[in-house]
């Protein structure tokens, strides 16, 4: 039986070729004069933030540049941002980038309408007035930042990634343009997909999926799955595109459910390590799922389907357990670098261990997972 849910989508989503085009019209529509742009370096040189601000320029707009985004966020850099929108009166923030320069953004609305430290928001519902107009602008196929309500920083006293989290601070609009993604690197492309792909298997097995976030969670696993190998190895601009809106809907699921397992350990190899990301989700999927496909194994079948798995004739447990398989084959045929490549030590699995299990999303992994728990499914990942 359905049990009572709430679904909420408080930002307006423009997507397809050309629309960051719309960048000033939409502020203007906001009543906005006088952006700060949040992005990185690379973005700068790649000439990608080029094609979004030309239009501001075309339409006589004032705007400033904050363009010292790194990856794995730190919270120093955050308050940096805050300061640089307050000596310069911005009005409104834009986002162009991956997750790191939305969940920046985020963070500094935060402090532009609330003050203090970035510390002092940490956790669900800490946030008390809406943010300043945000418009975030995807520029991978992976982060859902976009769409969702979270915002997470690297505590850098406790080489922890904190997670914000509240409606209040997600983006205004999301404008999502294919043409941004169309250079990007297939390493980048690979990592960032399967990290699309961990929110969306996170966020429909989890234990606060619910009926919508169940149906965006399996046709965003559906989507990327039939797409992502075809952007990575042939570069292939339709598969990308398909591969960009996935993320979108995957972000949708996971942010009115939640992340799980996977993300509480890659989150922690994040803070310890600043592993990318997507390289964490991708080395660690397949393990967690291993944990969790007991949980229900109509839900994994179902994954393994939309992952093209073939299930007809197998037993419940085994066409569950097919998309643990399907899984590992996808990370490898996209050779994602293991954890022993990306310099992960075994001596540090424990301490990782530890940390994934004070992440706020632990109690929403669909199996209960403790301490130990995760060290084993830490050695699992490290070993095979
Ligand atoms: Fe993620």
């Amino acid at each position: 039986m359905i049990g009572s849910f709430e679904f909420v989508l408080p930002t307006r989503v423009v997507f397809g070729s050309g629309v960051c085009k719309n960048l000033a019209d939409e502020l203007t529509g906001l009543g906005k004069k006088h952006p700060l742009i949040i992005t990185d370096k690379g973005l700068i040189e790649a000439g990608v933030v080029e094609k979004v601000v030309k239009g501001l320029k075309e339409a006589g707009m004032i705007f400033d540049i904050f363009d010292e985004i790194e990856p794995n966020p730190r919270d120093f850099t955050v308050h940096k941002g805050y300061e640089v929108a307050l000596t310069k009166g911005s009005d409104s923030l834009v986002a162009i980038g991956g997750g790191s320069s939305m969940d920046t953004a985020k963070a500094i609305g935060v402090l532009l309408t609330h003050g203090g430290s970035i510390r002092d928001y940490e956790g669900l519902g800490k946030v008390e007035k809406p943010i300043c107009d945000l418009v975030a602008i995807p520029t991978t196929v992976g982060t859902g930042s976009e769409v969702t309500f979270w915002s997470v920083i690297t505590d850098t006293e406790r080489h922890f990634k904190m997670s914000i989290g509240s409606p209040l601070i997600a983006a205004k609009v999301a404008l999502v343009d294919p043409d941004l993604v169309e250079s990007l690197p297939p390493s980048i492309v690979a990592s960032t997909g399967m990290d699309a792909l961990t929110h969306a298997v996170e966020g429909y097995t989890c234990t606060l999926a619910e009926p919508i976030t169940d149906a965006c969670g399996i046709y965003a696993i559906r989507m990327i799955a039939e797409n992502i190998r075809k952007a990575v190895q042939e570069n292939d601009k339709e598969a990308k595109t398909n591969l960009l809106l996935g993320s979108l809907i995957a972000g949708i699921c996971f942010g009115n459910s939640d992340i799980a397992g996977v993300h509480c350990m890659g989150e922690a190899l994040g803070g310890l390590y600043d592993t990318p990301h997507g390289v964490a989700m991708a080395a660690l999927l397949p393990h967690v799922m291993e944990y969790n496909y007991v949980s229900d194994y109509g839900k994994f079948a179902e994954m393994a389907r939309a992952l093209g798995e073939d299930i007809e004739g197998l037993t419940e447990e085994s066409a569950a357990y097919a998309s643990v398989l399907a899984v590992k084959k996808l990370s490898r045929d996209l050779k994602i670098p293991t954890l022993v490549e990306v310099g992960v030590k075994a001596e540090d699995l424990p301490e990782l261990a530890k940390r994934s299990a004070v992440n706020v999303s632990v109690d929403s992994n669909p199996v209960p997972v403790t301490e130990k728990d995760f060290l084993e499914i830490f050695k699992k990942a490290y070993y095979n």
